[in-house]
């Protein structure tokens, strides 16, 4: 069968989730692709057709899809739409996230023909303390273009929608993880956990760094900061998703979270990206 539309569907408050699905669309090959961008808003309702290939790249928060992509996605409505579904993680875990989203996108009514699981640079990584920096790097973006190649062989195999076959992500190969820089996260975790020690719910602005150039408020998916009051962040509304972090151009705003020192420390060895199709 042939596709001649292509729906990218992203959540991506740091942006490398969305990179991993647009070099997955170039990958294909397909010209007309629309975007469906779930990062600052929620997407009208919208009913996508069997004729149409959907490819949704959303981030992994505590080895679970971000609620708040799941949330903005609840009003798609798909035909049996082919869909490409893949997590973004940052190099520790994804845990149950792909089994998650190919679970909620079935319930729209999409087919699952592949899915990916891909890492990106983490939402907590710093300069003092790097975690998967730089990805998705080229040979990161390559595999995702080399992916999408693969799923338009795949659609083009097929006779029509019908006969295209859904895929088990169950059986996606987990990457490699080494036993001990594991056991020693948990173990600190653990530690962390039982001292007391309160972690930070928000980012904090300095007053004498921030310009109040309104950036951090344009790219806050979550509305947690009001323009005027650049310094403060609504705790409530606050997903620690560090958009305002890393797009400030001041860096007046940092989540200083102790859990970027141990991911730092435990998480070094590259994780590979997997696909299954
Ligand atoms: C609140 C929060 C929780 C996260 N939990 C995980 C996790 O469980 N495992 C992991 O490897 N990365 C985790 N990350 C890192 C993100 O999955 C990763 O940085 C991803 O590339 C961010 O996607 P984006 O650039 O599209 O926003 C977490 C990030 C945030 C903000
Ligand atoms: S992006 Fe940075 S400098 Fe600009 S308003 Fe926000 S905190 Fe201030
Ligand atoms: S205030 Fe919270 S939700 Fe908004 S961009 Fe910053 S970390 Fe993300």
């Amino acid at each position: 069968m042939t596709v001649t539309e292509i729906n990218l569907i992203t959540f991506s408050p740091t942006y490398t989730s969305k990179q991993i699905g647009e070099a997955i669309v170039r990958g294909t090959g397909v010209a007309d692709v629309s975007s469906i961008d779930m990062t600052l808003q929620t997407p009208k309702k919208k009913r996508l057709g069997s004729d149409v290939l959907a490819v949704i790249t959303v981030p992994v928060y505590g080895g679970h899809v971000a609620p708040l992509a799941l949330e903005r996605m609840k009003d798609l409505l798909a035909d049996s739409t082919p869909a490409v579904i893949v997590v973004v993680y940052g190099n520790r875990a994804y845990e149950k996230a792909l089994v998650e989203l190919d679970t909620f996108v079935g319930s729209l009514g999409f087919k699952v023909i592949a899915g990916g699981t891909f890492v990106g640079e983490h939402s907590y990584s710093s300069d003092r303390y790097p975690i998967a920096a730089g990805r998705p790097d080229k040979d990161d973006l390559n595999f995702a273009e080399d992916f999408g190649m693969k799923v338009r062989a795949k659609l083009e195999t097929a006779a029509d929608a019908e006969h295209l076959y859904g895929v088990d992500v169950q059986k996606i190969q987990r990457p490699k993880q080494p036993f001990f820089p594991l056991l020693r996260f948990l173990w600190s975790v653990i530690k962390l956990r039982k001292s007391g020690v309160p972690m930070p719910r928000t980012p904090l602005a300095d007053e004498n760094l921030c310009t109040h150039c309104g950036l951090c408020v344009e790219r806050c998916p979550a509305g947690a900061i009001m323009k005027g009051e650049e310094c403060a962040t609504i705790a409530d509304k606050c997903i620690r998703c560090c958009a305002c972090v890393k797009g400030c151009p001041q860096k007046a705003r940092t989540f200083d979270t102790p859990f970027a020192a141990l991911l730092h420390d435990c998480f070094q060895r590259p994780k590979e990206n997997r696909i299954i199709l």
